[in-house]
């Protein structure tokens, strides 16, 4: 739980599909409070972009560092254009591509935004959002919506509304629950800021995807989680669940035999005899199928008290980067 934040609500988990719903949501924007919204990566802990003192309230109840910018999500291209002071030819065509969808681009910000949610900077992170839900309460805004994803600061992102409640219970007004997120990790994000287009997070869309919009150029991958962090996010400790979590290297086999009866197991077997089915998780083959499902993995062992959990290696495709990407944070803590 985070420090100084009072539980001051009788948080309502609803049905995202009740009559009601939606406007409700609308209404507590409007007044500057916070309202967990189902996103096709993540929930998302949304507050009124324009709005500083909204915004403010993301930073306490997440325990975020003010020095970790957040993502603007807008109903159109068009909202978006009103979110940054230059948008560029690289911009369009991404946006006509992938957008609505999974893809956060850096930009120069317009005087719009408050500086609270670029963390002092000058670039903005805008994102046109696919869920159904979300589209819906963006269309009822006249405001776009700051949205980081709905957990407490360096814990794993929530991918359904439980998730959210387990962490955002007491501290927030409303979850609307609209079932599991489709896609399930977070949003790719590119910077258009600089010279060559930079990827500062892996995600479900691919940088030979990006690449080959943007007529072949080359991108840089500057996703590594080191020093020198253009994108605050990607501290190497972030996404991690209680537990220690344990990438496999080497021999699956082995090291699985050697792993403690009471370990999580994430993995793409079925159990064996000799397994407690409650602790071992078997995983889909796909990754879309895997992406979908390993946060809510990541929580169920954190329900489950795990102590330790032990993950499978994965393919070696690129496919699996941006899965692989979280993994590795997963297993900083
Ligand atoms: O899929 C998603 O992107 C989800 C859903 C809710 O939309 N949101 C999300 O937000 O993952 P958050 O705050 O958990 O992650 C945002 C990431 C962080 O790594 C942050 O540092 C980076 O985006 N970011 C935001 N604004 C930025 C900026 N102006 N420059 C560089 N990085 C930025
Ligand atoms: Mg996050």
């Amino acid at each position: 739980m985070t420090e100084n934040v009072e539980l001051q609500f009788d948080t309502e988990i609803r049905a995202a599909s009740h009559p009601d719903s939606i406007k409700q949501a609308k209404d507590l924007l409007g007044n500057g409070q916070l309202v967990a919204i189902p996103t096709e990566t993540v929930y998302g802990l949304a507050a009124n972009a324009f709005s500083a003192e909204a915004v403010a309230r993301i930073f306490d109840v997440k325990g975020r560092p003010a020095s970790n910018p957040l993502i603007v999500h807008t109903f159109s291209v068009e909202m978006a254009r009103d979110c940054v002071s230059t948008w560029t030819d690289a911009a369009n065509k991404l946006a006509e591509k992938f957008w609505p969808g999974p893809l956060s681009m850096v930009l120069p910000k317009s005087e719009k935004i408050p500086n609270i949610v670029t963390a002092g900077g000058q670039t903005v992170a805008v994102r046109c959002p696919s869920h159904s839900i979300m589209k819906d309460i963006l269309r009822q805004c006249e405001f776009p919506l700051a949205a980081p994803s709905a957990n407490l600061s360096n814990r794993v992102s929530p991918t359904k509304a439980e998730y959210v409640a387990d962490q955002l219970n007491g501290l927030i007004p409303l979850i609307l629950d609209g079932g599991a997120c489709q896609i399930g990790i977070e949003s790719t994000v590119i910077d258009l800021t600089g010279e060559t287009p930079a990827i500062l997070r892996l995600g479900m869309i691919r940088k030979e995807q990006l690449q080959e919009v943007l007529g072949g150029a080359q991108l840089a991958l500057e996703n590594s989680g080191n020093d020198k962090l253009k994108s605050p996010g990607q501290l190497r400790c972030h996404y991690s669940p209680r537990a220690k979590v344990i990438v496999g290297e080497g021999s699956w086999e082995d090291l699985l035999n050697k792993s403690d009866k009471n370990t999580h197991v994430i993995t793409f077997e079925s159990v064996p005899n000799d397994r407690d089915p409650a602790t071992w998780h078997e995983m889909p083959k796909t990754v879309q199928g895997y992406a979908k499902k390993i946060y809510e993995t990541l929580n169920r062992c954190d329900q489950a008290n795990a102590e330790s959990i032990l993950i499978q290696p994965l393919p070696l495709e690129s496919e699996w980067d941006a899965v692989r990407d979280r993994l590795s944070r997963a297993s900083m803590n």
